[in-house]
């Protein structure tokens, strides 16, 4: 069957972003066509990129690397929820995203984003970097608005109705891009064989 990774890209004392990420988990969980984990990048033991050499050479040296590789590995696509720092995306995202390469090929991605205009801003700064890791980011995108999807700016998380729709909507993109993704990388790695 299908997995699906949601990962969660803040790690903030008090973060906005679990509600979201938890929100987004039950809503996916309740869909019969993949399984969905979380992946909090809180709870992952991922230092600043230390790797003497690229992670595109695919000759990671750290254990915390490799561990990391057999993680992101280990699905066929993923939920990234983040929120909008400084008109981007979180450090501790890059780090996480940057750390390796070929596990994140010819896969798909979704996005979540929160923040005061959605976070869009923050999918805008993602988006060329998931190209350059050759992950393929689905066009319809969850924007939350700290103003009027969260009480108490980001207390708690009260989604409005339409942003059921719009998860639903990616969601059904994501899984039918990752099964035909999936396809792509069977005939890549019998052609490598
Ligand atoms: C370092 C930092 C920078 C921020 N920059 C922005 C920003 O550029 N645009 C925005 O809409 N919100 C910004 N915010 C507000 C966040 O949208 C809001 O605090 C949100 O709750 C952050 O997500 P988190 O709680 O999961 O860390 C920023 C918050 C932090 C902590």
């Amino acid at each position: 069957m299908t997995k699906i990774a949601i990962i969660l890209g803040s790690t903030r004392t008090g973060r906005a972003g679990a509600g979201v990420a938890d929100w987004v988990l039950e809503q996916a969980r309740q869909r019969a066509d993949a399984e969905y984990e979380l992946i909090d990048l809180a709870e992952v033991d991922l230092p600043q990129i230390d790797e003497p050499i690229p992670p595109a050479a695919g000759r990671y040296t750290q254990p915390y690397t490799q561990q990391w590789a057999q993680t992101v590995g280990a699905y066929d696509g993923y939920v990234i929820v983040t929120p909008e720092y400084n008109h981007s995306f979180p450090g501790v995202l890059k780090n996480a995203l940057d750390r390796v390469y070929a596990e994140w090929n010819n896969k798909a991605v979704g996005l979540v984003s929160y923040g005061v205009d959605g976070g869009v801003r923050a999918v805008e700064a993602l988006r060329p970097v998931l190209s350059a890791l050759q992950l393929a980011g689905v066009s319809p995108q969850v924007a939350l608005n700290m103003r009027t999807d969260f009480a108490d700016f980001g207390a708690s998380f009260t989604p409005g109705e339409h942003q059921f729709s719009v998860l639903t909507a990616m969601l059904d993109r994501l899984l039918s891009w990752s099964t035909a993704l999936a396809e792509v990388r069977y005939a890549t790695s019998a052609t490598a064989s």
